[in-house]
């Protein structure tokens, strides 16, 4: 089977949810925590059965998981990874910055990524060492090789109120050695804003398979570099994850080595 067709099921599935959330923004919406800060909409719900429906009808003999609680697997070699809504703290306050993030692994590797901002209309799609797109154009990262002259962007764990690693003494450090920091508030967004150069760079903490798996291939495929806080490879499964123009990276990584110890005056 085509690649192609699989990033045009999961482009499709991607746009159909996302103008659904789009549509239900202002909409009453039952709120439910997960945790002290973590919640869920029941759109959360309504998305991935969408996006879920979708890909099963096309893909019956896959693997799914996603973010509700969907974890459909067989072992095979072709798995689904999809957050149905990433930003959904934005969404839950009518905050209009959130994105649907879908993505295809195979034998372990992602293949296919799609990230789509319903609100922008911003399809941003990747195939693995086929390059990565905004709306079918082709995107590149920036090339700011200057960790003071850049833009980057985080994101805090949900569990910051129990745990000291938190991201709150890695964002102190960039704060006073870049151009300045966003918190959008959707990572798979964040990280393709690395992708088409929008940010510079992106580093969070604790992030799930279904925020990165889509977005960091697209930042690999426009030309990025996508790593843990070391700078050693990067893996969906793991804690920590730095993307960002390649340029600006070991300054990065420099930073991030700070940790939380106390800058020495
Ligand atoms: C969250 C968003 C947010 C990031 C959190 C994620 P959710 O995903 O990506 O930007 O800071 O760590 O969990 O819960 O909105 O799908
Ligand atoms: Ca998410
Ligand atoms: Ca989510």
């Amino acid at each position: 089977m085509k690649i192609d067709y699989y990033l045009e099921v999961a482009s499709d599935a991607a746009r159909e949810a996302g103008q659904m959330l789009r549509d239900n923004l202002n909409v009453r919406r039952e709120i439910r925590y997960k945790g002290d800060v973590d919640l869920v909409t029941n759109f959360d719900k309504q998305s991935q059965k969408m996006i879920f429906d979708r890909l099963f009808e096309k893909f019956p003999e896959h693997d799914f998981i996603a973010e509700e609680g969907l974890d459909q697997q067989k072992g095979g070699d072709f798995r689904w990874i999809f957050d149905p809504l990433d930003g959904t703290t934005n969404y839950a306050h009518r905050f209009p910055v959130f994105t649907v993030s879908i993505a295809l692994e195979w034998k372990g590797q992602v293949i296919v990524g799609v990230v789509y901002d319903p609100m922008r209309e911003e399809m941003f799609t990747g195939i693995k060492e086929e390059g990565a797109y905004l709306n079918g154009m082709r995107i590149e990262v920036s090339d700011t090789h200057d960790l003071d002259k850049s833009l980057v962007a985080t994101g805090f764990p949900y569990d910051l109120r129990e745990s000291s690693n938190n991201n709150i003494a890695h964002f102190n450090h960039f704060l006073v050695r870049v151009q300045a920091v966003r918190r959008c508030g959707s990572a798979a967004m964040d990280l393709c804003y690395v992708a088409c150069g929008r940010f510079d760079g992106f580093w969070e903490l604790k992030l799930k398979p279904w925020d990165v798996a889509a977005a960091s291939l697209i930042v690999s495929e426009a030309g990025g570099k996508v790593s843990d806080f070391q700078s050693e490879e990067f893996n969906i499964y793991k804690q920590e994850t730095l993307g960002s123009n390649g340029l600006i990276h070991q300054q990065m990584v420099d930073v991030l080595k700070l940790g939380i110890k106390p800058k020495k005056e």
